[in-house]
């Protein structure tokens, strides 16, 4: 699968299934991740294309997102696993 990091203009490919951190992390994309536990918000990001590809959010992940009052495509990077192709934009808190 294809991972497009918007900011970036950062093209990666990852197994289906990888955590989007640690594809995050291995390719340098510019995503800022504090506590990695979905708790912070630091890892914010837009999922401008393919937001069935990725999983669904855990109720912490849920809860946080709902306190922003955040649309739909936004999740936070340390808790989302992909499953296909991503456009992912980076906005931090
Ligand atoms: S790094 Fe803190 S919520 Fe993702």
């Amino acid at each position: 699968m294809k991972i497009h990091f918007l900011l970036d203009d950062l093209l990666v490919e990852a197994p289906a299934g990888t955590p989007l951190q640690r594809i995050a992390d291995a390719a340098g994309a510019d995503i800022t991740f504090g506590c990695r536990t979905g708790s912070c918000g630091t890892c914010r990001v837009r999922v401008a294309a393919g937001l069935a590809n990725c999983s669904e959010p855990g109720p912490e992940e849920r809860d946080f997102l709902m306190g922003l009052d955040a649309p739909a495509d936004q999740r936070l990077a340390c808790q989302v696993t992909v499953q296909g192709d991503v456009d992912i934009e980076y906005l931090g808190l």
